[in-house]
């Protein structure tokens, strides 16, 4: 029996940066018409990977050929013209543009030197169909759900006849729906012939639509497997090197003062609390020590709510009271001041200062909180950073690291840190584990259950199930900017949050 030619074949591929070994002697392949998933823990080296496929980065050593013929790269313009497209994780294109422009951008067909606009639109359109996908190609893409913007995106990336299709964390920002569109498109293009690397730190999504894996570890080649063939368990092993346990442990322990009977004031007791346009009258309580977790679709107003707990938007009625003392909070610098703090869901845009080092981003809240002019001693600063790095694991564990320099995942550590170290009385955290690998994962969410039971109150914002489900004593579900649910979480299933989620109609059998 003769293997089929991989359109992909890396060999041997190493790849440094000063002090880090990214990429040792890793090889990979690829073949058409598989879905492939690059799997590992943060920092393993699956984007250093990708960015050598796709040209971004140039190899120390090690060997690339490509449907057969050796390739060296200089650049991603000559990956492309190969057919190697890339989809990255934050989707980059103009919103205020149509679709049909966004996918034609910087290639439109030309008509006498000009752009010929009507060629524009039928190409556009063509491209749209290809993927199934029914989209108004004038309609202007800002009018449309991240999930349809990155659709839109694919249909872009795969038009310089695409034979490799690289997703990098294509879905940690989707919903179930949204997740399930995406796989009907990877579908149909693997069934074209394509083949499609598919990276996720989701290990359902990978056991559903990946053919193969390759796992990395610390930069190394663990093995390539078929993922009929390898058990989840055996998979997270060689992910992390050793058996993962932590999931197990997470015992929270019961928090009787949920209900109030016992006239216990809550931390943050919100009553009528909405905006118009964002999110509909609300009351919320969060006692002491509460996990509340917070769950809904995209779009549901779970950030809207957020944002307005902590001082970054106003709300037009209701009042907020915090510790018993009405006022509302003005800033987030305000709200932060009587002790409320919000991680954001946007690690690029409101999260970390990539041009500042691991310690100076860890210590940035905790230093706005107390004034520029008092500076926090070195020492106290080098504590700090030192005690979350190795909390959270984060990696490399160097505090004078930039933070452009980590990866996407550990990135998401950094911000984390920064909001845990100002120990605040209630955290609102925001798809606090996006992006963030097993084990990490099972980290975190022990700290925050820890954090919890010395008196820290949580706001846990997620759109995996599972979690707000190991962690919350209470979940609150949102649907269409209103809130549909306030449960106590004792043998809650996933299935009947779900089902809340999509029509609250099975509310009562739930609490
Ligand atoms: N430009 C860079 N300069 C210095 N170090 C880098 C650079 N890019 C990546 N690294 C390092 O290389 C290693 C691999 O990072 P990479 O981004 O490939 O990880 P990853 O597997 O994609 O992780 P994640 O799941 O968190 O996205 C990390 O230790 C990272 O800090
Ligand atoms: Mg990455």
């Amino acid at each position: 029996m003769s293997e089929p030619v991989p359109v992909v074949e890396m060999t041997n591929i190493s790849i440094s940066f000063p002090g880090v070994k990214a990429l040792d002697q890793v090889s990979f392949r690829m073949f058409p018409g598989e879905v492939h998933s690059l799997m590992g823990e943060n920092g393993a080296g699956k984007s250093t990977l990708i960015k050598a496929l796709t040209g971004v980065y140039s190899v120390d050593s090690g060997i690339m050929t490509l449907s057969g013929s050796r390739v060296a790269f200089t650049g991603p313009a000559q990956a492309q013209e190969f057919g190697i497209s890339t989809v990255y994780q934050e989707v980059n294109l103009l919103t205020n543009l149509s679709v049909g422009e966004n996918i034609m951008l910087g290639r439109e067909p030309r008509r006498f030197g000009l752009i010929d606009w009507r060629a524009t639109r039928i190409r556009a359109a063509e491209l749209l169909t290809r993927l199934h996908l029914d989209i108004d190609p004038n309609s202007l893409l800002g009018s449309h759900s991240l999930a349809i913007q990155q659709l839109v995106a694919i249909a872009r990336a795969i038009d310089v006849q695409a034979k490799v299709l690289i997703l990098d964390e294509p879905t940690s920002s989707l919903d179930a729906d949204e997740v399930a569109e995406l796989f009907r498109v990877i579908r149909s293009l693997k069934d074209e012939g394509v083949a499609i690397l598919f990276v996720s730190h989701f290990l359902d999504q990978v056991y559903e639509i990946a053919d193969r894996l390759t796992v990395l570890r610390n930069g190394s080649l663990v093995g390539e497997y078929l993922t009929d063939e390898i058990l989840r368990i055996d998979l997270v092993q060689k992910m992390i090197g050793k058996e993962l346990t932590l999931l197990d442990d997470l015992e929270k322990k019961t928090h009787d003062s949920t209900s109030g009977d016992d006239g216990e004031t809550p931390f943050l007791q919100a009553i009528g609390l909405g905006k118009k346009g964002a999110i509909e009258p609300i009351d919320l309580k969060v006692y002491e020590g509460e996990v509340v977790g917070m769950a809904g679709l995209l779009g549901s107003g779970r950030t809207e709510l957020a944002r307005i707990i902590s001082g970054i938007d106003r709300p037009d009625s209701g009042s907020l009271s915090i510790n018993g003392k009405p006022g509302r909070l003005r800033t987030p610098r305000a709200a932060l001041s009587r002790g409320v703090a919000y991680s954001s869901e946007n690690r690029k845009a409101e999260g970390v200062v990539e041009e500042l080092t691991v310690r100076d981003n860890i210590a940035l809240a905790l230093q706005a909180d107390r004034g520029w002019f008092r500076r926090i001693p070195k020492r106290r600063q080098d504590e700090l950073t030192a005690s979350y790095i190795q909390a959270l694991g984060i990696r490399p564990p160097n505090p004078d690291a930039l933070v452009k320099n980590l990866s996407g995942g550990n990135q998401q550590k950094v911000l984390l840190a920064r909001w845990l170290a100002i120990a605040p009385r209630l955290l609102i955290l925001d798809e606090p584990t996006r992006g963030i690998d097993v084990g990490a994962k099972a980290e975190i969410q022990k700290l925050v259950v820890n954090l919890a039971e010395n008196g820290m109150s949580v706001i846990f914002i997620s759109a995996e199930l599972e979690e707000v489900l190991r962690l919350s004593h209470r979940i609150v579900i949102m649907r269409d900017r209103t809130m549909v649910a306030d449960i106590q979480n004792d043998d809650i299933s996933v299935e009947s949050l779900l089902a809340i989620i999509a029509d609250g109609s099975i509310l009562e059998d739930a609490s």
